[in-house]
This record gives structure tokens, C-alpha cells and sequence, in this order.
């Protein structure tokens, strides 16, 4: 039996999505195999200890009979692995990963690096340039310490004029997103240079770094990455939003918004898109697990890399778990799947 201590929660704006992604990682972890232990994370950032009552993470008393963490690294030294299901920044963003190596305990998913490129969307697209995997044309906007935006280009320069520098590379409409987003949260679109000045102040909440993109008019394609070294990939999946895009509300309180395995376009694209998933897994050096999420153009039949997320939704019916599950994998497996991935790290 291993000791096994789940995170839930977090201090993102991903938290309650967290809380549901936990709930089912918990209720499917084979109690035959693991010893597990739920520390929660409130959104202040306070850890606690659940009770083994508790099995459901979403009920707003979730750490009402939950006792305080005092010591997390002694806490995490205890463990023989740690499984975060957190996601966005403090998560997913290569911060509590850099506790996870200094307290020397396996951690599932992936390491610093990986996690901290994935969560910014400006430094993934370097990668992914350099890799030759094809993005939507975008630019960086920066909000400076003193609050002025200003576009950054390759070569580090800072224009200042910066919603006619965007219209007149990316015309309009755009789509406007803080660099560190996740769950559609502080992503809009723009269709005039005054929306765009009001959206970019929106996202400039979230993130000081903005990426800002030609809006495509697009097919929405997932796949699952599963692995360290030789990583497999999966089928690929469609999202079928219900709404304008694929905002937080259709991701997680839309019924009407709905997910297809495997994709209904061409086998060939499929291919493709399995293709530049793994190549991207690798190129933020990936380990464990990834959802790498791409765009097919309706117009011009393109596809675009759009993100890579670290660690995706996880609950049974999220896109990550259910590739695998069409693959001929319980969810339990997958989650076993993902333990050892982490334990053969070390
Ligand atoms: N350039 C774009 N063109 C069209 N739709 C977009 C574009 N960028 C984002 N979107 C829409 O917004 C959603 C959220 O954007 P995304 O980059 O995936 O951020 P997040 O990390 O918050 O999920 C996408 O799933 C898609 O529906
Ligand atoms: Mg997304």
C-alpha cells in the first residue's frame, strides 16, 4: 500500500473546478492499492486535512470538520506520493511542483518547467514556434508596473500606440486573454478598437501579461497525452459548445454543451493533430499527463495549436479522462496509470 496524498482546491480562479476534479479522483482511487490522505487548499492559500467523512469536495462545508495544516512540508514528507489535482496558477503553474522537489516525494504530472511554461500562454508560443507547430497569428501586450500597455515584439520592443499596432497586424475581431488564463476566465473577444482598449483593461485583472489573437472561426480538437520518455496519445475529441465560445459557463454549467469521441473530421487531421500533441508534450518537457487543444479552421481547414493544459479537468465526464476511457481504460487505471508515471520519475 502506498501513501497517497491528494491536493484539492488551490488559489486560482480554477479552485471549485478543482474541488470536482478531486471528488472523482478520490471516489475512483483503488482503496486496495493506496492510503490516502485529502489536504485542501482554501483560496487564501491554508492547507487542511479532511476528515474521512468528507468524500464529496464540492459541498460549501467541505473543511468544516478539516484541521489546519501547520507544517506542509513535513505533512508532504510523510507521503510516498503526491497526486495534485489543481489547476491554474499555484497548481498548475510550477510553484507547489518546486515544493513537491524540494520535499523529494514523486508528484504526479509534470515537473517545474513543464507546468510553469504550460500555465503562460506568451512563453509557450516561443516553444511552440521554434517547434513548428502552427499557431494563430497573435501579439503580446505587457501591462507595465506603472500600468500603461504596451505591445511587446520579438525583439523586446514596446509600442505604445498598442490598439492600432493590434488592428492593424491582427485586424478584428480578436480574441483577448491574460497570459496565465484557464477556464475561459478574463477571456474575451473584441470587435472594435474601443472594445479591444476595454477588454485588455479587463485582462490585464488577471495577468500583467495579455496575448492577444485573429479570431478564428474554428472547430474545437482536444487530445490526451499520457506518459514520460516514449508518451502515447490518444483519439482525438470535439467540443461541441452551446454559446458564443467556449466560455467558463458553457465548460461547467451548460448542459447543452457537449463533448464527441472521436472527432467527426478527417482521419487524416486526426492524425495531424496526434502528431503535433506529442511533439508539443515534449517540446515544454512534458511529464505524466497533458490535453493539448487545437482550433481546426471552419474557412481554411488550418489547424492551430491553441494550449496545452498540465492538468486538465478531471472529472469522469472531462475530456482527458474520457479519451482514455475510449481507449479501453477505466478511469481507475488511468489514475493508476498516472501513480506509476510518477513513481518511476524517482
Ligand atoms: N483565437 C481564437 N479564436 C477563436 N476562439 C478562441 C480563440 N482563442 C480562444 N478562443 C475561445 O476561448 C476559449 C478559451 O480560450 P483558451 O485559450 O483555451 O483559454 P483557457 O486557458 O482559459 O481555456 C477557447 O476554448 C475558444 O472557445
Ligand atoms: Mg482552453
Amino acid at each position: 500500500m502506498k501513501k497517497l496524498l491528494l491536493v484539492v482546491g488551490g488559489q486560482s480562479t480554477e479552485h471549485t473546478i478543482s474541488r470536482m476534479s478531486g471528488t472523482s479522483v478520490y471516489r475512483e482511487l483503488d482503496v486496495q492499492k493506496y492510503v490516502i490522505t485529502v489536504a485542501g487548499i482554501d483560496q487564501k492559500g491554508d492547507w487542511y486535512l479532511l476528515s474521512d467523512q468528507v468524500s464529496d469536495f464540492t459541498s460549501e462545508d467541505w473543511l468544516a470538520e478539516a484541521t489546519p495544516v501547520h507544517d506542509v512540508y513535513a505533512l508532504l514528507k510523510r507521503q510516498d506520493v503526491i497526486f495534485p489535482v489543481l489547476h491554474g496558477l499555484y497548481g498548475e503553474d510550477g510553484t507547489i511542483q518546486g515544493l513537491f522537489e524540494l520535499s523529494q516525494v514523486p508528484y504526479v504530472g509534470c515537473r517545474v518547467l513543464g507546468s510553469s511554461l504550460a500555465m503562460d500562454k506568451i512563453f509557450t508560443k516561443k516553444i511552440f514556434e521554434q517547434a513548428g507547430i502552427p499557431q494563430v497569428p497573435s501579439l503580446y501586450v505587457k501591462k507595465r508596473i506603472d500600468g500603461r500597455l504596451v505591445v511587446v515584439d520579438d525583439m523586446m520592443n514596446e509600442h505604445t500606440h498598442y490598439a492600432d499596432y493590434i488592428v492593424e497586424k491582427l485586424g478584428l475581431p480578436v480574441f483577448v486573454k491574460p497570459s496565465n488564463s484557464g477556464s475561459s476566465v478574463g477571456v474575451y473577444q473584441a470587435t472594435s478598437k474601443e472594445d479591444l482598449v476595454e477588454k485588455l483593461e479587463a485582462a490585464s485583472r488577471y495577468d500583467h501579461k495579455i496575448v492577444v489573437e485573429k479570431s478564428i472561426d474554428c472547430i474545437e480538437l482536444e487530445t490526451a497525452v499520457l506518459g514520460n520518455d516514449d508518451p502515447q496519445v490518444s483519439a482525438v475529441g470535439q467540443i461541441m459548445p452551446h454559446g458564443e465560445f467556449y466560455t467558463f459557463e458553457s465548460k461547467y454549467e451548460d448542459e447543452e454543451s457537449k463533448t464527441c469521441i472521436p472527432a467527426l473530421v478527417d482521419q487524416a487531421i486526426q492524425e495531424k493533430i496526434r502528431q503535433y500533441a506529442l511533439r508539443a508534450f515534449q517540446a515544454i518537457d512534458g511529464h505524466g499527463l497533458s490535453r493539448v487543444d487545437f482550433f481546426l479552421d471552419k474557412q481554411t481547414g488550418a489547424i492551430y495549436l491553441n494550449e496545452i493544459n498540465t492538468m486538465p479537468g478531471f472529472t469522469n465526464i472531462s475530456m482527458y479522462p474520457q479519451l482514455w476511457i475510449h481507449a479501453g481504460m477505466t478511469y481507475s487505471e488511468l489514475l493508476d496509470r498516472l501513480i506509476e508515471l510518477a513513481l518511476e520519475i524517482h
